[in-house]
């Protein structure tokens, strides 16, 4: 596919945008669209998400009282980025998975004290959500070159721009995004991220830890209903991109921790009988009361599952942080 080359200007501060995903001809997602919605156990790729609404609502989640995870990995941040910086004297930033990009201000700040900033690359699947962040960053780091790439991780990490012969690069992958992926696309996914790095670039990864199942839960299904709306979104979302037709009311939100796979499951629950017909993936779906769609995984780690997961993409844990109540960990990787 061709990319869409964007540019904007803000209090006449340039940033690029470039465009590798378009619903309209992007026959390789709709195809793992389609074998998802008619597996045996029907499922939905994370990616569906996030639209703009979706973007919009998970910017919400963030600031829940039961989603620690957002506050936390910003602390975690905070603390630590001036100490990677004066190590490693990174001179880009390149976000995967970057959204509203609001802690990453963290990691920027950290670069401009430490005098190393040149530049960032924000990546994320929303170019809606790249225009705005790129903008705003443009705006509030003058002098800094921001160049976005709107693209899905599992397929156009390639068109990264290269850095500079003597550039050295942040990889950061923040917000838990990693424990969205099974073992076998994240296995794939962090063999791809380390790819991305030189001998002198660094992996910045976030990790939701495991620990007490309620919390999670909750984490998942907040009171004010906020999830479930996100979670339910997803159907107006693949409806718009493919002229389907279900009703997202007719889906109850589900939000329960997985002990075995370590992971909290989200699904949605037919509350009657439904044909969710999509036009534009030529299928209908049956969806019987009672029975339920799994619309997203979100693996909790351990230490020890971050180490096995580096030292089989070639990486080597140089640094862990973790709250005082081990909930939640940034660690920083090199290639081994
Ligand atoms: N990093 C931010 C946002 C996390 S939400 C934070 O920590 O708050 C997950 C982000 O990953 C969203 O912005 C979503 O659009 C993006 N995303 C999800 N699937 C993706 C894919 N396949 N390729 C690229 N980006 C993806
Ligand atoms: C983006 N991702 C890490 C979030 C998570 O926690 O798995 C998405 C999310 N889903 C529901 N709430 C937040």
């Amino acid at each position: 596919m061709t990319a869409d080359a964007t540019t904007g200007t803000r209090q006449a501060v340039p940033w690029r945008l470039d465009c590798h995903v378009a619903a309209a001809d992007d026959s390789a997602a709709a195809d793992e669209l389609r074998r998802a919605l008619t597996a045996a156990r029907p499922w939905v790729p994370a990616r569906w998400f996030y639209d703009d609404a979706g973007c919009d609502l998970f910017v919400r989640i963030t600031g829940l009282d039961e989603y620690y995870q957002t506050r936390t990995e910003q602390a975690l941040l905070d603390a630590h980025m001036d100490d990677l910086v004066a190590v490693h004297s990174p001179t880009e930033l390149v976000e995967i998975g970057s959204g509203a990009a609001r802690k990453t201000r963290a990691i920027l700040d950290a670069m401009e004290r430490g005098g190393t900033l040149n530049r960032f690359i924000p990546f994320d699947i929303s170019p809606g959500a790249i225009a705005a962040s790129a903008a705003d960053i443009a705006a509030a780091y003058p002098g800094t070159r921001v160049h976005g790439v709107a693209g899905d991780f599992a397929r156009h990490l390639s068109r990264i721009p290269r850095r500079p012969a003597d550039g050295r690069r942040i990889v950061a992958f923040l917000g838990g995004t990693i424990g969205n992926l099974d073992p076998p696309h994240r296995r794939t996914m962090l063999r791809r991220l380390a790819r991305l790095l030189r001998p002198d670039d660094v992996l910045l990864l976030g990790t939701d830890l495991a620990h007490d199942p309620e919390v999670l839960v909750r984490a998942y299904d907040d009171a004010a209903g906020v999830t479930a709306e996100f979670n339910r979104n997803l159907i107006r979302h693949v409806n718009a991109a493919f002229a389907g037709d279900a009703d997202p009311d007719a889906f109850a939100h589900v939000s329960r921790w997985n002990a075995r796979a370590s992971r909290i499951e989200m699904h949605l629950r037919a509350r009657r009988d439904i044909e969710w017909s999509i036009a534009g993936l030529g299928v209908v779906i049956p969806i019987e009361a009672g029975s339920t769609i799994r619309t997203e995984i979100s693996c909790k780690f351990t230490k020890k599952a971050v180490e096995d997961m580096y030292a089989d993409a070639g990486l080597h844990l140089a640094s862990w942080h973790e709250d005082t109540q081990g909930r939640y960990a940034i660690s920083v990787a090199t290639p081994s």
